[in-house]
């Protein structure tokens, strides 16, 4: 990655995956358009959402690779506030889904479900991985 030809490769796969989830975006928000129905627009929004929040988060990598990220020892604090707050309401956010998935019972909203509990398992994974990422920040205060 530190060769500058490397370095440009990668922005351009960034580049062109920020392009897929800009199009996966538009088509998303073109049949949502299309369909008066709520299941319909939400099957497909969950898709969309998706996009919009990959996008954003490869945008602030694109970033990172053009301008040095620094922290300071407020950006620490908040991103250790973050974790002491919330850390506990996935773990909850996991077993409530658990428990909403054991009582549905309609194929469509169990399928919603199932994937919702997969997203709140990742975000509790993530709430650990952000430990990880908070040693790293602390290195470049
Ligand atoms: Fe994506
Ligand atoms: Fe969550």
């Amino acid at each position: 990655m530190s060769l500058p030809e490397n370095r440009k490769k990668f922005e351009e796969l960034i580049n062109n995956w920020i392009m897929l989830e800009d199009n996966t975006i538009t088509t998303a928000a073109d049949l949502m358009g299309q369909s008066e129905n709520p299941m319909v627009k939400t099957i497909i929004d969950l898709v969309k959402l998706d996009s919009e929040k990959h996008k954003r988060i490869l945008e602030t990598i694109r970033l990172s690779l053009n301008s040095a990220v620094t922290f300071t020892t407020d950006d620490l604090m908040i991103v250790d506030t973050f974790i002491e707050k919330h850390a506990a309401m996935e773990k909850n956010a996991v077993r409530t889904a658990e428990q909403a998935l054991e009582m549905g019972s309609l194929p469509l909203p169990k399928l919603l479900l199932s994937h919702l509990l997969e997203d709140e398992k990742n975000h509790d994974n993530y709430m650990n991985e952000l430990t990880k990422i908070k040693a790293f920040m602390a290195k470049d205060t």
